[in-house]
Protein backbone atom coordinates (compact mmCIF):
# COMPACT_ATOMS: atom_id res chain seq x y z
CA UNK A 1 0.00 0.00 0.00
CA UNK A 2 1.94 2.92 -0.93
CA UNK A 3 -0.75 6.12 -1.79
CA UNK A 4 -4.35 6.65 -0.18
CA UNK A 5 -6.71 9.09 -0.64
CA UNK A 6 -9.16 10.57 1.60
CA UNK A 7 -12.24 12.33 1.21
CA UNK A 8 -15.57 13.90 2.88
CA UNK A 9 -18.66 13.52 0.84
CA UNK A 10 -22.67 14.46 1.79
CA UNK A 11 -23.71 16.50 4.04
CA UNK A 12 -21.14 17.82 6.25
CA UNK A 13 -20.83 16.91 10.24
CA UNK A 14 -18.56 17.65 13.34
CA UNK A 15 -15.69 15.71 13.70
CA UNK A 16 -15.45 15.28 9.94
CA UNK A 17 -12.00 17.47 9.90
CA UNK A 18 -10.78 15.18 13.00
CA UNK A 19 -11.45 11.83 10.94
CA UNK A 20 -9.71 13.44 8.08
CA UNK A 21 -6.48 13.78 10.28
CA UNK A 22 -6.76 10.27 12.03
CA UNK A 23 -6.61 9.07 8.69
CA UNK A 24 -3.71 11.40 7.22
CA UNK A 25 -1.75 10.88 10.39
CA UNK A 26 -2.21 6.87 10.06
CA UNK A 27 -0.85 6.83 7.07
CA UNK A 28 2.29 8.63 8.09
CA UNK A 29 2.44 6.43 10.47
CA UNK A 30 2.49 3.14 8.61
CA UNK A 31 4.68 4.69 5.83
CA UNK A 32 2.14 5.59 3.09
CA UNK A 33 1.57 8.76 1.11
CA UNK A 34 -1.76 10.48 2.27
CA UNK A 35 -3.48 12.10 -0.51
CA UNK A 36 -6.06 14.68 0.22
CA UNK A 37 -9.14 14.82 -2.25
CA UNK A 38 -11.18 18.32 -1.98
CA UNK A 39 -15.10 18.54 -2.51
CA UNK A 40 -15.95 14.93 -2.30
CA UNK A 41 -16.01 13.20 -5.47
CA UNK A 42 -16.72 16.13 -7.54
CA UNK A 43 -13.12 16.78 -6.37
CA UNK A 44 -12.05 13.44 -7.62
CA UNK A 45 -13.57 13.26 -11.35
CA UNK A 46 -12.33 17.10 -11.23
CA UNK A 47 -8.74 16.23 -10.17
CA UNK A 48 -8.78 18.16 -7.08
CA UNK A 49 -5.66 16.19 -5.36
CA UNK A 50 -2.92 16.87 -3.19
CA UNK A 51 -0.37 14.90 -1.11
CA UNK A 52 -0.67 16.17 2.55
CA UNK A 53 1.64 15.96 5.27
CA UNK A 54 1.07 15.79 8.92
CA UNK A 55 0.90 19.32 8.95
CA UNK A 56 -1.37 19.94 6.43
CA UNK A 57 -3.79 18.66 9.03
CA UNK A 58 -2.16 20.71 12.39
CA UNK A 59 -5.14 22.47 13.92
CA UNK A 60 -8.36 20.71 12.24
CA UNK A 61 -8.94 18.68 15.38
CA UNK A 62 -11.20 20.88 17.17
CA UNK A 63 -12.90 22.77 13.93
CA UNK A 64 -16.46 22.07 12.89
CA UNK A 65 -17.54 21.45 9.08
CA UNK A 66 -14.72 19.80 6.85
CA UNK A 67 -11.72 21.41 5.56
CA UNK A 68 -11.64 19.22 2.55
CA UNK A 69 -15.35 20.58 1.46
CA UNK A 70 -17.79 18.28 0.93
CA UNK A 71 -20.51 18.23 -2.25
CA UNK A 72 -23.53 15.83 -3.28
CA UNK A 73 -22.09 14.99 -6.25
CA UNK A 74 -24.82 14.30 -9.38
CA UNK A 75 -22.26 13.82 -12.14
CA UNK A 76 -20.74 10.97 -9.53
CA UNK A 77 -23.71 9.22 -10.03
CA UNK A 78 -23.27 8.44 -13.38
CA UNK A 79 -20.90 4.96 -14.85
CA UNK A 80 -19.61 8.34 -17.23
CA UNK A 81 -18.25 10.09 -14.10
CA UNK A 82 -17.21 7.25 -11.94
CA UNK A 83 -15.00 6.24 -14.53
CA UNK A 84 -13.64 9.75 -14.87
CA UNK A 85 -12.62 9.46 -10.99
CA UNK A 86 -11.48 5.93 -11.28
CA UNK A 87 -9.11 7.11 -13.87
CA UNK A 88 -7.84 10.08 -11.94
CA UNK A 89 -7.38 8.03 -9.00
CA UNK A 90 -5.31 5.88 -10.95
CA UNK A 91 -3.57 8.58 -12.31
CA UNK A 92 -2.62 9.59 -9.10
CA UNK A 93 -1.67 5.99 -8.08
CA UNK A 94 -4.26 5.74 -5.33
CA UNK A 95 -4.09 2.09 -4.02
CA UNK A 96 -7.08 2.90 -1.66
CA UNK A 97 -9.64 5.58 -0.67
CA UNK A 98 -11.26 6.69 2.70
CA UNK A 99 -14.69 7.83 2.41
CA UNK A 100 -15.92 9.87 5.08
CA UNK A 101 -19.66 10.48 4.76
CA UNK A 102 -22.95 8.62 5.22
CA UNK A 103 -24.91 6.22 3.18
CA UNK A 104 -25.22 7.91 -0.43
CA UNK A 105 -21.21 8.57 -0.11
CA UNK A 106 -21.24 4.93 0.95
CA UNK A 107 -23.18 3.82 -2.49
CA UNK A 108 -21.03 5.66 -4.55
CA UNK A 109 -18.06 3.87 -2.65
CA UNK A 110 -19.14 0.71 -3.34
CA UNK A 111 -19.97 0.95 -7.15
CA UNK A 112 -16.29 2.27 -7.51
CA UNK A 113 -14.91 -0.48 -5.88
CA UNK A 114 -17.32 -3.06 -7.71
CA UNK A 115 -17.26 -1.25 -11.19
CA UNK A 116 -13.34 -0.53 -11.28
CA UNK A 117 -11.63 -2.67 -8.45
CA UNK A 118 -10.39 0.45 -6.26
CA UNK A 119 -10.38 -0.68 -2.84
CA UNK A 120 -12.70 1.84 -0.55
CA UNK A 121 -13.71 1.78 3.28
CA UNK A 122 -16.20 4.24 4.27
CA UNK A 123 -16.19 5.78 7.75
CA UNK A 124 -19.62 7.29 8.79
CA UNK A 125 -20.04 10.85 9.47
CA UNK A 126 -23.88 12.30 9.48
CA UNK A 127 -25.13 13.91 12.81
CA UNK A 128 -28.26 11.56 11.80
CA UNK A 129 -26.81 8.03 13.79
CA UNK A 130 -28.68 6.51 10.81
CA UNK A 131 -26.27 4.43 9.47
CA UNK A 132 -26.23 0.43 9.82
CA UNK A 133 -22.76 -1.25 11.66
CA UNK A 134 -21.65 1.42 14.56
CA UNK A 135 -23.48 2.93 17.27
CA UNK A 136 -22.71 6.19 17.00
CA UNK A 137 -21.49 8.12 13.65
CA UNK A 138 -19.15 11.10 13.70
CA UNK A 139 -21.04 14.42 14.69
CA UNK A 140 -24.03 13.54 16.45
CA UNK A 141 -23.10 13.66 19.61
CA UNK A 142 -22.79 17.02 18.82
CA UNK A 143 -25.61 17.66 17.30
CA UNK A 144 -27.34 16.18 20.19
CA UNK A 145 -25.71 18.87 22.40
CA UNK A 146 -26.02 21.69 20.25
CA UNK A 147 -30.03 20.55 20.01
CA UNK A 148 -30.34 20.81 23.56
CA UNK A 149 -28.49 23.96 24.32
CA UNK A 150 -31.07 25.21 22.02
CA UNK A 151 -34.35 23.75 23.14
CA UNK A 152 -33.46 24.75 26.81
CA UNK A 153 -33.43 28.43 25.54
CA UNK A 154 -36.72 27.86 23.85
CA UNK A 155 -37.96 26.51 27.34
CA UNK A 156 -37.19 29.64 28.95
CA UNK A 157 -39.58 31.64 26.88
CA UNK A 158 -41.85 29.15 26.54
CA UNK A 159 -42.70 28.88 30.08
CA UNK A 160 -42.34 32.75 30.60
CA UNK A 161 -45.49 32.95 27.74
CA UNK A 162 -47.44 29.93 28.18
CA UNK A 163 -46.42 28.85 24.96
CA UNK A 164 -46.46 25.46 22.87
CA UNK A 165 -43.43 25.08 20.79
CA UNK A 166 -43.13 22.97 17.58
CA UNK A 167 -39.39 22.28 17.43
CA UNK A 168 -38.44 20.58 14.41
CA UNK A 169 -34.98 18.87 14.21
CA UNK A 170 -33.13 17.30 11.79
CA UNK A 171 -33.15 13.44 10.10
CA UNK A 172 -34.32 13.13 7.16
CA UNK A 173 -35.38 10.02 7.73
CA UNK A 174 -34.57 8.77 11.08
CA UNK A 175 -35.91 9.68 14.49
CA UNK A 176 -32.53 9.20 16.57
CA UNK A 177 -32.03 13.26 17.30
CA UNK A 178 -35.47 13.85 17.77
CA UNK A 179 -35.89 10.92 19.97
CA UNK A 180 -32.74 11.44 22.43
CA UNK A 181 -32.55 15.64 22.30
CA UNK A 182 -36.45 15.53 23.25
CA UNK A 183 -35.73 13.22 26.39
CA UNK A 184 -32.85 15.36 27.03
CA UNK A 185 -34.49 18.76 27.10
CA UNK A 186 -37.65 17.46 28.41
CA UNK A 187 -39.81 17.72 25.61
CA UNK A 188 -43.58 16.85 26.21
CA UNK A 189 -44.06 14.73 23.33
CA UNK A 190 -41.33 13.91 20.16
CA UNK A 191 -42.12 12.94 16.89
CA UNK A 192 -40.76 10.79 15.25
CA UNK A 193 -40.36 9.17 10.96
CA UNK A 194 -40.40 5.31 12.43
CA UNK A 195 -43.36 5.66 14.39
CA UNK A 196 -45.36 7.85 13.18
CA UNK A 197 -48.42 9.25 15.27
CA UNK A 198 -51.96 10.63 13.32
CA UNK A 199 -52.80 13.85 14.32
CA UNK A 200 -55.52 12.57 16.22
CA UNK A 201 -53.75 10.73 18.55
CA UNK A 202 -51.04 13.38 18.99
CA UNK A 203 -53.81 16.25 20.05
CA UNK A 204 -55.03 13.31 22.55
CA UNK A 205 -51.90 13.12 24.14
CA UNK A 206 -51.55 17.54 24.34
CA UNK A 207 -55.32 17.53 25.93
CA UNK A 208 -54.20 14.92 28.59
CA UNK A 209 -50.48 17.24 29.48
CA UNK A 210 -53.38 20.13 29.68
CA UNK A 211 -55.17 18.03 31.97
CA UNK A 212 -51.68 17.14 33.80
CA UNK A 213 -51.58 21.18 34.67
CA UNK A 214 -48.24 21.69 31.68
CA UNK A 215 -48.96 25.17 30.73
CA UNK A 216 -46.14 25.29 28.45
CA UNK A 217 -45.13 22.32 26.18
CA UNK A 218 -41.89 21.53 23.79
CA UNK A 219 -42.92 18.79 20.94
CA UNK A 220 -39.74 17.99 19.05
CA UNK A 221 -40.35 17.04 15.45
CA UNK A 222 -37.60 14.96 13.33
CA UNK A 223 -37.42 16.74 9.64
CA UNK A 224 -38.87 13.59 8.14
CA UNK A 225 -42.08 12.94 10.54
CA UNK A 226 -45.33 12.72 8.19
CA UNK A 227 -47.70 11.39 10.58
CA UNK A 228 -49.13 15.19 11.86
CA UNK A 229 -47.87 16.75 8.17
CA UNK A 230 -44.73 18.59 9.58
CA UNK A 231 -44.64 21.25 11.97
CA UNK A 232 -46.54 24.06 10.31
CA UNK A 233 -49.17 22.00 9.77
CA UNK A 234 -49.23 20.97 12.90
CA UNK A 235 -49.18 24.32 14.44
CA UNK A 236 -51.57 24.81 12.51
CA UNK A 237 -54.46 21.74 13.57
CA UNK A 238 -53.27 22.40 17.30
CA UNK A 239 -54.56 26.25 17.15
CA UNK A 240 -58.01 25.50 15.43
CA UNK A 241 -58.10 22.60 17.92
CA UNK A 242 -56.97 24.53 21.06
CA UNK A 243 -57.41 28.21 20.52
CA UNK A 244 -56.25 28.65 23.83
CA UNK A 245 -52.88 27.80 23.25
CA UNK A 246 -50.41 30.03 21.59
CA UNK A 247 -48.37 28.37 19.26
CA UNK A 248 -44.86 29.21 17.91
CA UNK A 249 -42.65 27.12 15.51
CA UNK A 250 -38.51 26.83 15.37
CA UNK A 251 -36.84 25.12 12.85
CA UNK A 252 -33.58 24.64 13.93
CA UNK A 253 -32.00 23.85 10.67
CA UNK A 254 -28.30 23.72 9.65
CA UNK A 255 -27.39 25.39 12.95
CA UNK A 256 -27.36 21.98 13.85
CA UNK A 257 -24.23 20.83 11.72
CA UNK A 258 -21.75 23.33 12.53
CA UNK A 259 -20.10 24.07 15.75
CA UNK A 260 -16.90 22.79 17.22
CA UNK A 261 -16.82 19.00 17.71
CA UNK A 262 -17.50 17.31 20.99
CA UNK A 263 -14.98 15.42 22.69
CA UNK A 264 -16.64 12.47 21.97
CA UNK A 265 -16.89 12.78 18.24
CA UNK A 266 -13.21 14.16 18.28
CA UNK A 267 -12.03 10.76 20.12
CA UNK A 268 -14.84 8.28 18.12
CA UNK A 269 -13.44 9.90 14.43
CA UNK A 270 -9.53 9.52 15.00
CA UNK A 271 -10.28 6.12 16.01
CA UNK A 272 -12.36 5.36 12.94
CA UNK A 273 -9.38 7.28 10.55
CA UNK A 274 -6.99 5.32 12.47
CA UNK A 275 -9.10 1.88 11.72
CA UNK A 276 -10.16 3.02 8.26
CA UNK A 277 -6.26 3.01 7.31
CA UNK A 278 -5.57 0.05 9.34
CA UNK A 279 -8.40 -1.72 7.42
CA UNK A 280 -6.77 -0.97 4.07
CA UNK A 281 -3.52 -2.24 5.27
CA UNK A 282 -5.09 -5.74 6.19
CA UNK A 283 -6.19 -6.24 2.75
CA UNK A 284 -9.95 -4.94 3.42
CA UNK A 285 -12.11 -3.12 0.68
CA UNK A 286 -15.67 -2.56 0.32
CA UNK A 287 -15.90 -2.15 4.17
CA UNK A 288 -17.38 0.59 6.52
CA UNK A 289 -15.38 1.06 10.20
CA UNK A 290 -17.79 1.55 12.97
CA UNK A 291 -18.02 1.04 16.69
CA UNK A 292 -20.13 -1.07 18.78
CA UNK A 293 -20.49 -1.86 21.92
CA UNK A 294 -17.07 -0.24 22.61
CA UNK A 295 -15.25 -2.26 19.80
CA UNK A 296 -14.32 -1.09 16.12
CA UNK A 297 -16.39 -3.95 13.59
CA UNK A 298 -16.28 -3.99 10.01
CA UNK A 299 -19.46 -3.91 8.04
CA UNK A 300 -19.82 -4.80 4.33
CA UNK A 301 -20.43 -1.52 2.44
CA UNK A 302 -23.96 -3.05 0.98
CA UNK A 303 -24.82 -3.93 4.38
CA UNK A 304 -24.33 -0.49 5.69
CA UNK A 305 -26.40 1.04 3.17
CA UNK A 306 -29.33 -1.34 3.27
CA UNK A 307 -30.26 -1.93 6.76
CA UNK A 308 -30.82 0.55 9.19
CA UNK A 309 -30.36 0.92 12.86
CA UNK A 310 -33.81 0.49 14.97
CA UNK A 311 -34.90 3.40 17.12
CA UNK A 312 -34.77 1.59 20.61
CA UNK A 313 -39.07 1.16 22.03
CA UNK A 314 -37.63 1.06 25.75
CA UNK A 315 -36.24 4.43 25.24
CA UNK A 316 -39.25 5.83 23.24
CA UNK A 317 -41.42 4.14 26.50
CA UNK A 318 -38.72 5.76 28.61
CA UNK A 319 -39.91 9.66 27.02
CA UNK A 320 -43.51 8.91 27.65
CA UNK A 321 -43.28 7.90 30.96
CA UNK A 322 -40.67 11.07 32.11
CA UNK A 323 -43.38 13.52 29.97
CA UNK A 324 -46.51 12.70 32.34
O1 LIG B 1 -28.04 13.85 6.07
C1 LIG B 1 -27.93 14.76 7.11
C2 LIG B 1 -28.91 15.87 7.03
O2 LIG B 1 -28.54 16.69 8.06
C3 LIG B 1 -30.40 15.53 7.09
O3 LIG B 1 -30.91 15.30 8.36
C4 LIG B 1 -31.00 16.74 6.44
O4 LIG B 1 -32.25 16.46 5.90
C5 LIG B 1 -30.03 17.02 5.35
O5 LIG B 1 -28.78 16.60 5.83
C6 LIG B 1 -29.97 18.43 4.88
O6 LIG B 1 -29.09 18.47 3.80
P1 LIG B 1 -28.68 19.77 2.99
O7 LIG B 1 -27.67 20.48 3.83
O8 LIG B 1 -28.10 19.26 1.73
O9 LIG B 1 -29.91 20.57 2.84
Amino acid sequence: LKRVGVLTSGGDAPGMNAAIRATVRACIYYGIEPVVIQEGYKGLIENKMDVADARTVANVINQGGTFLKSARCQEFRTKEGRVKAYENARAAELDGLVVIGGDGSFTGAMLLEEEHGLPCIGVPGTIDNDIYGTDFTIGYDTALNTVVEAIDKIRDTATSHNRLFFIEVMGRDAGFIALNTGIASGAEDILIPEQEKNVELFMESLQKSGRAGKTSSIIVVAEGDRGGGGVFELSRAVEEQFPEYEVKVTVLGHIQRGGKPSCFDRVLASRLGVAAVEALRSGDSGIMVGVRDQQVVKTPLERAISKHNQIDNHLMKVAEIVSV
